[in-house]
């Protein structure tokens, strides 16, 4: 007969590094895939400063070199790891329960709710704006056909504007309802990332973080908020003759190079000059 030692299952990869995975999924809620929301939201906010304001934040971004590496690397692989890793802690059940004893078991819940619509959210906004992959037969072949990847980075505020009243009022109340998820899943994450690498550890402290977390989240669901309302009241048709003198300048400037993928329809190419000889 077998000892019950020898009987007991070899525990798999996941519970072996149990602790490293928990913490590496903590880690990755904050930085990157945290920071880059809060960034990304205060970009997309920027949009009630204008048309041109958006498309200078935007050209700045659509400059960095070596994008969908910088993308998959520092934005996309990070998302995937957090919510794989994310469903796993939420069904295997063993889920970091204490932490939740002083406030009991909603904010638990909750955490898990937003972070199941933040998925959904996330997958299905990505498609829709940029469209997850630069490949061309990617986008002309499926993507576009499914009225996806629809952002236009050199007009901006015009292809946003565009894509979010595609669908009557649909749009719209899908982002808000995805933005107030995330910001809710990312506000209680830090208070609960917090305990996890013991920042606040005693009741009173957690009643403070629980405070500093709230004010956060309404801040960026703030900010969130605001940018669905300027795309709102954005003039497409306005905002697209801003964007096509900005590019026309860009082009001139040589700050960046022709791309008519990176435009909406069909505008007349733009003729690179030549740069002065001194
Ligand atoms: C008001 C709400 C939002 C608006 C208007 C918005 C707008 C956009 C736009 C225009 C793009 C395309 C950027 C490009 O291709 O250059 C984009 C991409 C993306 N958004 Fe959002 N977004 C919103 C909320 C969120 C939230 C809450 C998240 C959560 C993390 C998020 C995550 C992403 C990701 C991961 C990408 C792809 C990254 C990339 O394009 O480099 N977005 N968003």
């Amino acid at each position: 007969m077998n000892s019950p030692a020898a009987s007991a299952p070899t525990p798999s990869f996941l519970e072996r590094n149990d602790f490293l995975i928990r913490r590496l999924h903590s880690l990755s809620g904050l930085v990157p895939v945290g920071a880059y929301m809060c960034v990304h939201l205060i970009t997309n906010a920027s949009l009630l400063g204008g048309a041109s304001v958006f498309q200078n934040n935007v050209f700045t971004i659509h400059s960095l070199p070596f994008l969908p590496l910088i993308e998959w690397v520092f934005i996309f692989s990070p998302i995937i790891f957090h919510a794989v890793v994310g469903i796993w802690i939420a069904k295997s059940g063993r889920s970091n329960l204490q932490n939740y004893r002083l406030t009991g078991n909603r904010r638990y819940t909750w955490q898990r709710m937003t972070g199941y619509i933040a998925i959904i959210f996330i997958f299905t906004h990505v498609f829709h704006l940029h469209g997850w992959f630069h490949s061309d037969w990617w986008l002309k072949s499926v993507a576009e056909p499914m009225g996806m990847a629809q952002f236009r980075p050199y007009n901006a505020a015009s292809s946003l504007a565009n894509a979010m009243n595609s669908l009557g009022v649909v749009w719209p109340i899908f982002y808000a309802i995805g933005v107030l998820a995330c910001t809710f899943h990312l506000a209680n994450g830090i208070w609960t990332a917090g305990i996890t690498w013991g920042v606040w550890l005693t009741p009173k402290s957690q009643n403070r973080a629980s405070i500093a977390c709230a004010l956060f989240g309404v801040l960026i669901g703030m900010a969130g908020l605001s940018s669905l309302v300027a795309v709102k009241t954005t003039d497409a048709k306005a905002a697209e003759v801003i964007e096509n003198e900005m590019y026309k300048s860009r082009i001139d400037a040589h700050t960046i190079t022709p791309d008519d993928h990176k435009r909406s329809g069909t505008h007349e190419s733009v003729e690179v000059k030549p740069v002065p000889v001194q």
